[in-house]
């Protein structure tokens, strides 16, 4: 067996061009694969279609190295790999909950008659549970090499904004396997990220199971992420019906070890390309296998109740939203990314386009993605050309560059000094001391 097998990565969106990269950067002969001739031919060039911190660096240097190439032949990607990384999309299907895994297919279906020798497929992309079973029956029923070819199932738990780190150094790994024994090639195609745990001392966790298991484990991460903002999200509409404060009751909360601190910020909720369709994908899954999961209706609902009620706050706060001049700091969906899908931020910005005079918005990466989303906003090249004349201000996604603003340096730019604070991220003294009237998501 090889020390370092060679490696596709067919899917070159968030995953796939960061798990690629990465794996090239940690030695590995890598060969991404996408039908989008014009992202390969980026990628080629030496960009990223995307966003993500250090990853442009990366791919500079591991291009220049050889190590990484680009292709959209199916077929040089099965003569050129001994592991095949799955990493397509899995978007939620036009018209349902469900998720759509027809690149998955395509991808499946495509490469398959081209594996004439024994190989190893690990699937990556986010899918429902059964997916797995599907792809196996599908592999050893299409390709020449038959039974010979092995599929592990081995869910990505990275985030946006983080996407390198989590890579290199997961927090644990899931495979999903048939039979006893991890295939020795998954390990030697992992032993780089091995490698790289055992120098920085930190355990990595593994953990052997089966292909069902491996694929709910991301499933069922990601719906229990959003059930817990929407846990909290539902505490801060207590806290402002009863006068308490959800940004003090979630310390209080995540004191107890048991629940922990993380993912209980309070705000406009949960959006992104991962966390809503997740959400909806197991609920439609649990309900074509006859499971009763009305919890996640609800953790949905609570969601997107967060940017309705924003939304009539803002119009409530405005006195001729017609003629008002709103801005808006911040559209991803979060920090560190200049992602827009299914952004809470940019789906208020629409509501609000439609309803006020102007809406002005900011954000320091975004803006190109916003502009084609909601192009009847008015994009500016600073918080301070935003906040022009503003009756409103609405802060709806934290980057240190808008949680940290002067209230002060804003304050004889604006119209009226009235602020939405949609993710807790400013500190509310500051800016009530400056005069300020400023408005909190379950906070008073
Ligand atoms: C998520 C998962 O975290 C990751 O493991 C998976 O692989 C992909 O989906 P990501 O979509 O990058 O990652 O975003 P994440 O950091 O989980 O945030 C999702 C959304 O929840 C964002 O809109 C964020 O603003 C919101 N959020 C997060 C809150 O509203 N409150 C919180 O306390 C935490």
């Amino acid at each position: 067996m090889t020390t370092r097998p060679r490696l596709t990565v067919l899917g070159t969106g968030y995953l796939g061009t960061t798990h690629a990269i990465c794996m090239a950067e940690l030695g590995y002969d890598v060969l991404g694969v996408d039908c989008d001739a014009g992202k390969i031919s980026k990628l080629d060039g030496g960009e990223v279609p995307f966003y993500e911190p250090g990853l442009a660096e990366l791919l500079t240097r591991t291009l220049a190295s050889g190590r990484l190439r680009f292709t959209t032949s199916a077929r040089e990607a099965a003569e050129f790999g001994e592991v095949h990384f799955l990493c397509v999309g899995t978007p939620q299907k036009v018209g349902s909950l469900a998720a759509d895994t027809s690149y998955l297919q395509s991808i499946v279906t495509e490469l398959a008659p081209y594996l004439d020798r024994s190989a190893l497929v690990v699937g990556k992309s986010t899918v429902p549970v059964g997916t797995a079973q599907w792809v196996e029956n599908t592999l050893h029923a299409m390709a020449p090499a038959g039974q010979d070819i092995t599929l592990v199932w081995n869910p990505e738990f990275l985030r946006e904004g983080f996407a390198v780190n989590d890579t290199l150094r997961p927090d644990r790994l899931v495979y999903g396997i048939k039979g006893e024994t991890t295939p020795a090639l998954l390990d030697a195609a992992y032993q780089g990220i091995y490698d790289l745990a055992a120098a920085e001392q930190r355990e990595l966790p593994v953990i052997v199971t089966d292909f069902a298991t491996a694929e709910l484990a991301k499933s069922a991460a990601n719906a229990f992420l959003a059930t817990k903002i929407s846990f909290i999200n539902a505490m801060a509409e207590l806290c402002e019906a009863s006068g308490a404060d959800v940004v003090q009751l979630a310390r209080a909360l995540g004191h107890d070890a048991r629940i922990g601190p993380k993912f209980l910020r309070a705000g406009i909720g949960f959006g992104g390309g991962c966390l809503p369709k997740d959400v909806r994908a197991l609920r439609a899954r649990a309900e074509e296998l006859g499971v009763a999961f009305g919890l996640l209706d609800e953790v949905d609902a609570t969601n997107a109740r967060r940017r309705t009620s924003a939304v009539t706050l803002a119009l409530s706060l405005l006195d001729k939203p017609s003629e008002a001049k709103v801005a808006i700091l911040g559209v991803t969906f979060k920090p560190g990314t200049d992602d827009v899908r299914d952004s809470p931020a940019l789906d208020i910005a629409t509501h609000l386009v439609d309803h006020c005079a102007q809406v002005s918005i900011y954000d320091p990466v975004g803006m190109d993605n916003a502009r084609s989303a909601l192009p009847k906003a008015n994009y500016t090249l600073s918080p301070l050309d935003a906040v022009q004349d503003a009756d409103l201000v609405l802060a709806l996604t934290e980057w240190d560059e808008i949680s940290s603003i002067d209230p002060e340096l804003l304050a004889p730019a604006v119209k009226q000094k009235r602020v939405i604070d949609g993710r807790n991220c400013l500190d509310a003294r500051r800016w009530r001391n400056v005069g300020w009237q400023y408005h909190g998501m379950g906070r008073h």
